[in-house]
């Protein structure tokens, strides 16, 4: 049968105690209402619709809202408790379809756990997602009568002592005939100790009118916990990571430790690939073969070659790191950075806005920046690229073959011809021609004569 599905995404989460709204909180460097997102376009519905409230156009601004987009946002402008924003939702939808309510700081939640769910909403019953847990603390209890049937959730403050025992909770998700559902929803009221229409007395509604309610167990506990504050959010944030790291390692990826990385964001990779501990990848990443990122390295937003070696400390930014170069340790590769097969950037060199060609090499503590270096060139140790007059960047060329010595100042613009040769300690603020020598130095005095400053003495 045909499927609509309705995230519940307004609340404030006063829990968090942040500025931010809940449902914006990152888990793996999304947004928790993108994963939920996902998942519900992993169970192709005819429609998503999103119960939005507080900060909705920050929440909004996270996805595509043009009308092209699968999604229908629904504001609820008074947070008057999960029933009310179902409603809201399903007044919009008017659907026959089976209708699922996914909630928007249930991130983690599986496809297969769901599926369960609709089936027996595709039945005609009302399906409750639930679990047992150790600590169901601050979670709805599931109330089953003496024949084993769900016949209710209650709330933990609305709940006897007897019922805060029950160990049974309630994931807050539940599917049902979109007809029954809003049947059932305009009949719950607020009669609770929070005044607020609660989405979970559908069940008791339901149960009353004969109709089945059927408890589905969801498939492991770690994808069921809902964020509240900032706890549960660390907590989400590493349980994801391992289910992560076991996916990667699963595909073939070599994991020194898989509790000690972290992937905010997409990581593609070939063959042989080793990435140390505390390793840290953001944003879009592809690691070609036999890529080894050594430990502590960030890597964000690049594109990393065949047979490269990312050595411990260093961090990559919006780079095109081609086949067989060498990178750090303590290296920092700033965004629009191309380095070029066999590229070789060591300690303590930075590179922005630059091109460094084949087989090139900066070894050791350099900056270089807005440059362009041809290929089989040698940077010497504490050559500076002066790119910036405090008003603008300048550009700085160096053709192929050139051989820049150590403690190097290059005041752009400035162009290095090929094969030319900067001697060391110099600071070069002319052009050099095809294979010059340039020195640019005071000349080198040495005095006789001369009487060390001795202590003072009275
Ligand atoms: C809810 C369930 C509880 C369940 C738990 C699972 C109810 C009444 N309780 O409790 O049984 O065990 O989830 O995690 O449903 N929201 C709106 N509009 C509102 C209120 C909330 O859109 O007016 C959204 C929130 O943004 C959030 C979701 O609904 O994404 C759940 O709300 P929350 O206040 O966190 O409910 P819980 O107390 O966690
Ligand atoms: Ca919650």
């Amino acid at each position: 049968m045909a499927l609509d599905v309705i995230i519940l995404a307004a609340g404030q989460g006063t829990r968090m105690k942040s500025g931010k709204a809940k449902v914006l909180q990152e888990i793996a460097g999304r947004p928790m209402l993108e994963h939920v997102v996902r998942t519900a376009r992993g169970l192709n519905a005819d429609r998503i619709a999103i119960v939005v409230g507080h900060q909705k156009e920050a929440v909004k601004a996270n996805f595509d809202t043009s009308s092209r987009s699968d999604l229908i946002w629904v504001d609820q402008n008074k947070r008057l408790g999960t029933g009310h924003a179902a409603r809201l939702a399903l007044e919009e939808l008017t659907t026959k379809n089976s209708v699922i309510i996914l909630y928007g700081d249930v991130p983690m939640l599986g496809i297969d756990s769901l599926k369960g769910c609709i089936e027996e909403a595709d039945r005609g019953h009302l399906g409750v997602l639930v679990a047992q847990v150790a600590e169901p603390a601050g979670l709805g209890r599931i109330l089953r009568d003496s024949h084993g049937f769900v016949s209710g959730i209650v709330e933990e403050r609305d709940a006897s002592l007897e019922q805060q025992d029950i160990s049974e909770i309630n994931t807050g998700i539940i599917a049902a005939p979109g007809s029954l559902l809003t049947e059932l929803i305009l009949q719950i009221d607020n009669r609770n100790s929070q005044g607020e229409y609660y989405l979970t007395d559908v069940v008791a509604e339901a149960y009353q009118r004969g109709i089945s309610v059927v408890g589905v167990m969801a498939e492991n506990d770690l994808e069921i916990k809902g964020i509240n504050d900032m706890a549960q959010l660390a907590h989400a944030e590493r349980s994801f990571q391992i289910m992560q790291a076991q996916e990667y390692m699963l595909s073939g990826l070599r994991l020194a430790d898989p509790e000690r990385i972290d992937v905010r964001g997409s990581l593609k990779f070939g063959e042989d690939c080793f990435l140390d501990v505390n390793v840290v990848i953001e944003g879009d990443v592809v690691l070609g073969n036999n890529v080894r990122v050594g430990p502590g390295s960030v890597i964000k937003n690049s594109h990393i070659g065949d047979n490269c070696d990312v050595n411990s400390h260093t961090v990559v930014d919006g780079a095109l790191v081609e086949e067989g170069c060498s990178l750090g340790p303590f290296a920092r590769i700033r965004p629009g950075s191309e380095l070029a097969k066999g590229v070789k950037v060591g300690n303590f060199v930075e590179t922005k806005k630059t091109r460094i060609g084949e087989n090139s090499k900066a070894s050791h503590l350099a900056y270089l920046g807005d440059a362009i270096i041809g290929d089989d060139v040698n940077i010497g140790a504490g050559t500076v690229t002066c790119n910036y007059d405090g008003v603008e960047k300048h550009k700085t060329t160096i053709g192929d073959r050139a051989f820049v010595g150590t403690n190097s100042t290059l005041v752009a613009p400035l162009d290095l011809g090929e094969g030319s040769f900067v001697g060391a300690g110099s600071t070069v603020t002319k052009d050099v021609g095809l294979g010059q020598l340039a020195v640019g130095r005071g000349k080198q005095r040495n005095v006789d004569g001369w009487f060390r400053p001795g202590s003072k003495s009275d």
